[in-house]
């Protein structure tokens, strides 16, 4: 890493003496009376009034009829997308993954963990295409996969840094090709979406929807998840699965493969006290979002976008695409990368190195699953149809791929919570500085 501090472009600027983090936990006080009262009570166990307080006011807030608490989001897909290959395919035996040999259309710019239940269950995940409007899964390449395959019956659909993807089209699509949907609104929960002229929040726009309380979300448990649903059949299942798949005899009875995946009573009792401070943690993020878009209007950079008519997100991450034509030479190896600095350009590596060098984080726009070695020999659809293998040294420049692009020009920038406007505004006049 280059000497950002001792540079004569970033001369008078200091490191923070605390360091501003991407999003990290805010806790507020009432997390600790729950938990607390967990403890005085000995309901230090995976049953108890804060896991049933937050399924019942999380499935009311998201408009759900039922939710289940689980230990991770990670959890909540797995068994969002088990039951979904069991609803459609059947029970397979004891080992057998519920989508055996089956493609599963998924997004492709996101989180590991909306993928890898997939091939938990045995299946084949084909990596569905991002468009430019909200950098979520675009509706065109979806209806040029379902031309390509369309006895494809699951599509796993998540929200990128708490933007609604097109869920209008998108569910009209599956609809139309009588597909389920999984949805993982982890990144978003909060935000809300037009369905119908009717605002939704996200969490309840799928068949089985999941959220996540994992530490760097908008609230957090330090861990935790939740699955969704109307159905009370599939959310008994799941609670049933999640808790070992114990039947309801005097011994240990099982017909079914289960799992140890219920959220503990102490970690709900953290939810239980940061769910009254959602709202103002969604309005400290949009402000954080607000004041990059004005501060950086000046740079050929434009921020991460949303469908201002049709959604409201949760704005978790804020984050920035840099314009073509102000992109300097970046190269990336397998763990590695190179870039140069140029006058009036800059690159995503360059703007996160300085900023880590004056202790701000921030972090390089997720990579997106097609690109991941683990995938390389996944199918990915574009609106252009679709490529098979890649390798290593792929990067989507010879064909429209616009997961690769965003990968490739934008990153995600310091979005906590807790950080001041002067905090701020030094973030803002380092990445200026890189463009100088
Ligand atoms: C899009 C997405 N899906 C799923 C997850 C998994 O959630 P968890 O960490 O709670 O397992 C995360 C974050 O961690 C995520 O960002």
């Amino acid at each position: 890493m280059k000497d950002f501090l001792k540079a004569p472009r970033f001369a008078g600027i200091e490191a923070f003496g605390k360091k501003v983090w991407l999003s990290s936990p805010t806790m507020h006080g009432e997390e600790q009376h729950w938990v607390d009262e967990a403890i005085l009570t000995n309901w230090v166990s995976t049953i108890g009034d804060n896991i049933d307080s937050i399924e019942e006011s999380i499935a009311s807030m998201i408009g759900c009829r039922y939710a289940v608490a689980l230990s991770t989001g990670t959890a909540a897909l797995h068994l969002a997308t088990k039951l979904a290959g069991e609803r459609l395919y059947g029970q397979p035996r004891a080992g057998k993954g519920t989508l055996r040999g089956r493609r599963v259309f998924a997004s492709d710019c996101t989180f590991a963990a909306s993928i890898n239940p997939i091939m938990y269950e045995d299946g084949e995940a084909v990596f569905i295409d991002t468009e430019y409007d909200t950098w979520n899964m675009d509706p065109a390449a979806l209806e040029k996969a379902f031309e390509i395959y369309p006895e494809v019956k699951l599509v796993v659909i998540a929200h990128l840094y708490g933007t609604p993807g097109k869920m209008q089209e998108l569910k009209a699509i599956c609809d139309r090709h009588g597909a389920m949907i999984v949805e993982d609104a982890a990144e978003s929960l909060g935000a809300k979406y037009k369905l119908n002229g009717s605002w939704v929040e996200t969490g309840s726009l799928g068949n089985f929807n999941c959220i996540s309380f994992n530490g760097n979300k908008i609230i957090t448990g330090s861990a935790g998840g939740m699955f969704l649903t109307d159905s009370r059949e599939d959310a008994d299942k799941v609670r049933k699965w999640s808790t070992q798949a114990r039947e309801p005899a005097p011994w240990y009875q099982h017909e079914e493969l289960g799992y140890n995946y219920r959220m503990s009573n102490i970690i709900a009792g953290i939810v239980r006290g940061q769910l009254p401070h959602l709202p103002e943690h969604i309005e400290q993020k949009k402000r954080i979002w607000e004041r990059y878009e004005a501060g950086l209007r000046d740079l050929p950079v434009r921020m991460n976008p949303w469908d201002k008519e049709n959604c409201v997100p949760n704005f978790w991450l804020s984050c920035l695409l840099i314009d073509e034509d102000a992109m300097a030479p970046l190269e990336k190896s397998r763990l590695d990368y190179l870039y140069k600095s140029i006058p009036g350009k800059s690159s995503p590596l360059e703007i996160l190195d300085a900023l880590a060098a004056f202790r701000a984080e921030g972090r390089p726009i997720w990579k997106p699953m097609h690109m991941q070695p683990i995938y390389l020999d996944h199918e990915f659809i574009s609106t252009e149809g679709i490529s098979k293998k890649r390798d290593s040294s792929y990067d989507g420049r010879d064909c429209r791929d616009v997961g690769a692009d965003i990968f490739r020009r934008g990153l995600c920038l310091p979005s906590d919570n807790k950080m001041t406007p002067e905090q701020q505004d030094v973030v803002i006049d380092i990445i200026h500085r890189c463009f100088k």
